[in-house]
């Protein structure tokens, strides 16, 4: 179906506290988008059935992160004026989407989908068996997506395959039943640093388990101990006079997502930018120590709003609730009007109208009995 709206819809797993990964890869550009006023309507779906396809056995787990992902989209700037969140398993209509698109794509798509193959290796579900729930998720994923009409997808690489999967359930379901879903596109982040930033171990993303996360309401000493303590630098460069290197080392890659001219000016005018810092790095002459305490600086200038915005809204509990409920409403009211449409596309709005009683009655009257 073309629009000419531009829509966003977005969200997340409600399994933790965000991090600055989320941050740098999402949160922020979120920010910008929403205050960019270049689209119609911007929502985002805390997609807790999603996160109970893979922690069945602890929906409390579920529950308490709720408020946590919450808040941490208010205390980085989502603003409930300008974007509606809401709860997923609060609207119906994308349950009953979900079950009408599981006919639109074969079990063998699923189990191509690169990013179900991964987590299903990295959940153990390979060998203890498969939740036909957890399989199904991307097939929800796109029930979520067309439920909001929505033209744009910003998401993580990782998401990439999910978006595509909808594109293709998009697609068939137009052909079959008329043209009554838009076809989204993905949009993900403009560059390296801010599709992946490592861990502070520097091995991989971040993660609980992995222990090597930066939390956006993590306390200063918190942050101050994951890089002095664990923040993979250069482990060749040993002593100050030695030559560094650049790449690799999770210092300069945090200091290419987050530091600006101006962090020079204020805690380490020995350099007017980024470049000038790493030269000397490579050449030699400036240690790490100074480094991780630039970049402490600077976490904590990034951080340091974000948990103050945070306690606020922790304090007012209550208004997160009314945020929750006010934008779950308005979203119940946009998904219904899908469901409506695609009920209506597949002629099985059997009760919208009387129309059918009429149609009941011609064909018991053509068939000869
Ligand atoms: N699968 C996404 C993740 O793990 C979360 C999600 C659920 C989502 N529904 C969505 C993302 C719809 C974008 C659009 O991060």
């Amino acid at each position: 179906m073309e629009t000419n709206r531009k829509i966003i819809l977005t969200g997340d797993r409600p399994t933790g506290r965000l991090h600055l990964g989320h941050y740098v890869g999402s949160l922020k550009r979120r920010v910008e988008l929403q205050n960019s006023g270049e689209y119609d309507d911007i929502n985002i779906l805390i997609a807790d059935d999603q996160a109970l396809t893979d922690n069945a056995d602890n929906p409390g787990k579920i529950r308490d992160n709720i408020v946590n992902v919450v808040l941490d989209y208010l205390s980085v700037g989502i603003d409930p004026d300008k974007s509606t969140i809401c709860i997923q398993s609060q609207l119906p209509a994308l349950h009953s989407l979900t079950f009408y698109y599981m006919n639109m794509v074969t079990t063998a798509r699923v189990s191509r989908n690169p990013t179900v193959k991964s987590e299903i290796q990295m959940r153990g579900f390979a060998d203890e068996g498969l939740p036909v729930g957890f399989f199904c998720y991307p097939i929800s994923q796109a029930a979520d997506i067309t439920a909001f009409d929505a033209t744009v997808v910003p998401v993580g690489e990782d998401q990439l395959p999910m978006i595509e999967q909808t594109r293709e359930i998009v697609e068939k379901f137009n052909k079959t039943y008329g043209d009554a879903l838009v076809l989204p596109k993905a949009m993900i982040p403009e560059n390296e640093t801010q599709r992946r930033l490592p861990g502070v171990d520097g091995k991989a993303k971040m993660s609980k388990s992995l222990g090597n996360c930066i939390y956006l309401s993590d306390a200063p000493k918190t942050v101050k101990k994951q890089v002095n303590g664990k923040m993979f630098t250069d482990p060749q460069h040993l002593k100050i006079e030695d030559p560094g290197h650049i790449e690799g080392n999770v210092v300069f890659t945090y200091l290419d997502a987050l530091c600006t001219n101006d962090h020079f000016a204020e805690y380490l005018p020995d350099y007017s930018c980024l470049d000038e810092m790493k030269e000397h790095y490579k050449r030699g002459g400036l240690g790490d120590g100074v480094c991780k305490k630039f970049l402490i600086a600077v976490l904590e200038e990034t951080l340091a709003p974000i948990r103050e915005q945070r306690a606020k809204w922790a304090s007012n509990i209550g208004d997160v609730y009314d945020i929750l409920v006010d934008g779950t409403k308005r979203a119940r009211e946009k998904t219904e009007a899908t469901l409506a449409r695609v009920q209506n596309a597949m002629r099985i709005d059997y009760f919208a109208d009387r129309k059918i009683i009429n149609d009941w009655d011609s064909m018991l009257k053509e068939t000869d009995l």
